[in-house]
C-alpha cells in the first residue's frame, strides 16, 4: 500500500510536465476597461461546510499512508497553516486496513491543530469507519472519492460499484460533519450531481479532467499499459461546471478541481459556478521541486493575485464572479452544443 501510493506521487509529478493546456484557456473574461473596483471594498473569504475559509482555493486530497507521503503530508499541513488555507488528507483506507500508518495522516491535524482539515475515504468503507477516518483528523469535513475509473485501471482495484450510492447514503446519515463527494480528475457529470442530492449530499467536487489523469498513472502501473484509450477520460473541469449550471435538477453546493495551474484558473471555476477550487497536482509539484519556503510563498502569491483580479474585474465577492461576462471557445463550445446547453 506505501508503495502504490509513492508511486502515485511520482506519476503525477512526472505528468505536470504535459499539463500545459486546458480547456480553463477556452474562458476568457470580456475585459471593461472602467469596470474595476478599489481593492479595499474586495474580499476574497467564501463559507464553505459552516466554516469561513479567508480564499476560495484550497489543498485537494492526495496522499498519506506510507513514510515519504506522511514527510509531504507535514509539509503540506505547514503551507496550510501558514496561509490559512483548507487542507484534505489523501484517503484514509490504508489507515483503515492498517493503525500503523495513522502518523502520516495524523500529522495534517497535528501541524495545523485551528486549521480547516478534510479526511477522505472511498464509497465501500462502512459509515463507522468514515467516522474513524473523522476522528483520527479531528476533521471538519468528510470527503469521500468516487473514482470508477481510476479502479477499473488500477491492477488490484474494485470491480464492484453497484453499492455505492447506498454507502454514500450510510455515510452522510452516520459522520457529524459535513461530506464532500468528489471524482479525481473524471469530473461528475448533471446526473450524477442530481442522484448525490436524492442522497444527501451537500458538497460535490466535479474534480473533472484536464490536470492529474489517473487513467495515465494507474495505466503506467500495468505491466501492458492495456487501458491506454482511457487516458483523456471524462469531463473537463469547466464542462462538468457549465452542464451543471445548466442543469434544472437541484445540485450540492458546487466545489472544482482539476486542471487548476493559476489564480485566473480559480477565478474562471469561480464564475462558473464553484464556491471553491481545489488544487492537487500544482502545489505538489511547487512543494517536491521547490521545498517547502517557496510553497508557502506561491501561495500567499496566489492569495494577493486573486484579490488584485477580483479588483480589476469589479467583483467584491468570489460570488459576484458568477455575474462577470465569458466568451468561451473551442472544445468547450463543442460540448455545450452536444449537450443541448446554449
Ligand atoms: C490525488 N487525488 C486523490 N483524491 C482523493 O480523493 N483521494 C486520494 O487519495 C487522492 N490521491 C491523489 C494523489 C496524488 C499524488 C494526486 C496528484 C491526486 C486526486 C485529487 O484530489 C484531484 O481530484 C485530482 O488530482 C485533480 O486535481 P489536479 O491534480 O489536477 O489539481
Amino acid at each position: 500500500m506505501g508503495n502504490r501510493k509513492d508511486e502515485h506521487v511520482d506519476l503525477a509529478l512526472e505528468q505536470r510536465s504535459g499539463i500545459t493546456r486546458n480547456d480553463f484557456d477556452d474562458v476568457r473574461f470580456v475585459h471593461h476597461a472602467l469596470g474595476g473596483v478599489d481593492r479595499g471594498s474586495v474580499s476574497t473569504a467564501v463559507e464553505v461546510a459552516g466554516a469561513n475559509w479567508p480564499v476560495p482555493f484550497y489543498l485537494n486530497g492526495m496522499t498519506g499512508g506510507s513514510e515519504r507521503t506522511g514527510a509531504i503530508n507535514r509539509d503540506l499541513a505547514v503551507a496550510a497553516r501558514e496561509t490559512g488555507i483548507a487542507m484534505a488528507a489523501g484517503s484514509l483506507s490504508a489507515y483503515l486496513k492498517d493503525a500503523a500508518t495513522a502518523p502520516s495522516f495524523r500529522v495534517i491535524r497535528d501541524e495545523n491543530p485551528d486549521g480547516f482539515v478534510m479526511a477522505n475515504v472511498n464509497a465501500t468503507v462502512s459509515s463507522d469507519d468514515a467516522q474513524h477516518a473523522v476522528d483520527l483528523l479531528e476533521a471538519d469535513a468528510l470527503q469521500i472519492h468516487i473514482n470508477s475509473v481510476q479502479e477499473t485501471v488500477m491492477p488490484e482495484g474494485d470491480r464492484d460499484f453497484a453499492a455505492w450510492p447506498g454507502a454514500i447514503e450510510a455515510i452522510v446519515q452516520r459522520v457529524g460533519v459535513p461530506v464532500i463527494v468528489k471524482e479525481v480528475g473524471f469530473g461528475l457529470s448533471s446526473k450524477t450531481l442530481a442522484r448525490l442530492a436524492e442522497l444527501g449530499v451537500s458538497y460535490a467536487d466535479v474534480s473533472g479532467r484536464g490536470g492529474t489523469d489517473f487513467a495515465k498513472i494507474e495505466n503506467s502501473r500495468r505491466r501492458l499499459g492495456d487501458y491506454a484509450s482511457l487516458v483523456g477520460w471524462g469531463q473537463s473541469t469547466p464542462e462538468a461546471l457549465i452542464e451543471a449550471d445548466a442543469s434544472t435538477s437541484p445540485t450540492p453546493v458546487l466545489l472544482a478541481s482539476g486542471g487548476v495551474r493559476t489564480p485566473l484558473d480559480v477565478l474562471r471555476a469561480l464564475a462558473l459556478g464553484a464556491r471553491a477550487v481545489g488544487v492537487s497536482g500544482h502545489f505538489l509539484e511547487v512543494l517536491v521541486e521547490e521545498g517547502l519556503e517557496t510553497l508557502v510563498e506561491h501561495i500567499r502569491s496566489w492569495q494577493d493575485q486573486l484579490a488584485a483580479l477580483q479588483t480589476m474585474l469589479g467583483a467584491p465577492t468570489p460570488a459576484a464572479l458568477r455575474q462577470q461576462e465569458l466568451i468561451l471557445h473551442g472544445a468547450l463550445l463543442e460540448f455545450c452544443a452536444s449537450r443541448g446547453i446554449d
